[in-house]
């Protein structure tokens, strides 16, 4: 990745007390020199080894350091300094930056940034190698790398060799070129593109089709991926109409929602929201509805249960598709399978029409989890197989592959 990949990204850059935080210093400066804004926060350990003074010269900016500051809190919160940042990085983590971190203590700024950021948390440890080995911090370790979604810290090190304390081990703080290459890396997905312009529609969700004013059919589907797809365009900068079945979750920042229940009602929505440049259909659409649903509840008769006539939705997918002059330039569906999955997610991209497909395999857990594993198969024969990872990540993904296409 070049050099100006990291031009207007904006990193939060937390301090903590150890001896390593002298090299955050140089990591500042290889920040800036790359394009990124750097603001930091001091901890107070961490301001007996570097100087606020240092630390404001070379980021450009105050630094952060009391959690109720009357001058912070005016100019900026650590509410608005944990939402400013595209990624948090922590380095040097101590010990017990990490301990608060893994368990939510939140008792001084760092250590609150940390809790009420919605950024991703990149964290380089420094402590004694004994400190490092020990099960306690091993186990905030896991805890924190184990946090799902949005929420799973990354680390970069802890390097092998002598210490400050001349011990020898595992513990030492990655150096600042490493730490750069994890940013890199992290910051990599959608990194330097952008959907501004571009509008979007995804559906997300189950349909509700009812049976009575009481009853109705349904499916299992979360939501999770499409409101992830929806809130991952939005942040390169797309225009984005979220069209929902009824779910638990809340309005992805700076999404328009539109709630529906049944699929006639989605596919009106998603009608309504064309022209678009960008349409992802993720709901997972109830393939039939009751035919002559019930004016009130149906009791139970003598005559044993009733039977349901059931017809056939739209497909919201292939009427998209298929929508002429106001198709929108990239169509993705989804394709849910639970066996052959690749021959059935082809034969569906081409059956609906669709420029890409995202096929997932549903026989597991994928259901309401956090995580999924995909393969995205486009029309012109290529795919790309996506290891099992959160739906967070598969959606910022997609939405990087989506950028590219259209840059
Ligand atoms: N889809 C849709 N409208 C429908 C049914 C499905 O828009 N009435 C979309 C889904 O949002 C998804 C894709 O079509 O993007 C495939 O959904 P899936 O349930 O896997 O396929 P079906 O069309 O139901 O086909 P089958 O039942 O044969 O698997």
């Amino acid at each position: 990745m070049s050099e100006a990949s990291l031009n207007t990204r904006r990193i939060l850059l937390i301090i903590g007390g150890g001896i390593a935080a002298y090299k955050s210093l140089e990591l500042i400066r290889l920040l800036r020199r790359a394009g990124a804004s750097v603001r930091t926060v001091l901890t107070s350990g961490g301001a007996e080894f570097v100087t606020p003074l240092s630390l404001a010269s070379l980021s450009g900016h105050p630094v952060h350091q009391a959690l109720f500051s009357p001058d912070d809190e005016t100019t900026m919160g650590h509410i608005e300094l944990s939402r400013w940042a595209d990624l948090v990085v922590v380095a040097p983590a101590t010990a017990g930056l990490m301990a608060k971190a893994a368990n939510g203590m939140a008792d001084d700024l760092a250590s609150t940034t940390l809790l009420a950021t919605d950024k991703r948390v990149l964290m380089a440890p420094a402590m004694n190698v004994r400190m490092w080995q020990h099960p306690a911090v091993q186990a905030n370790v896991a805890r924190l790398t184990g946090f799902n979604g949005l929420h799973q810290v990354s680390l970069v090190g802890p390097d092998d060799g002598e210490m400050a304390c001349g011990e020898f081990g595992p513990g030492r703080m990655a150096e600042p070129e490493a730490i750069l290459a994890s940013i890199r890396h992290l910051l990599s997905d959608g990194s330097g593109q952008s959907l501004a312009g571009r509008r979007a529609v995804v559906t997300a969700g189950p349909t509700f089709e009812p049976i009575d004013p009481v009853r109705g059919l349904t499916n299992r589907s979360s939501g999770k991926q499409g409101y992830a797809i929806a809130r991952a365009l939005a942040e390169l900068g797309a225009e984005v109409t979220l069209v929902s079945g009824p779910v638990a979750l809340p309005v992805p920042e700076g999404v328009h929602r539109v709630w529906i229940e049944t699929a006639v009602e989605m596919k009106a929505a998603v009608d309504a929201a064309l022209p678009v440049d960008i349409a992802v259909m993720s709901a997972a659409v109830a393939d039939w509805r009751v035919d002559g649903v019930a004016g009130g509840k149906i009791k139970k008769a003598p005559g044993g249960p009733p039977s349901l006539a059931l017809i056939e939705n739209p497909d919201i997918l292939a009427g998209v598709a298929a929508a002429g002059p106001r198709r929108p330039a990239l169509v993705i569906g989804f394709a849910a399978e639970t066996t052959e999955v690749e021959q059935n997610a082809r034969a569906k991209l081409s059956r609906k029409g669709c420029d890409w497909i995202l096929a997932n395999d549903v026989s597991g857990d994928v259901f309401g989890a956090d995580s999924n594993a995909v393969t995205l198969f486009r029309r012109d024969g290529t795919s790309e197989d996506w290891d099992r990872q959160s739906k967070v990540d598969v959606a910022r993904k997609l939405s990087a592959r989506i950028a590219a296409h259209f840059a």
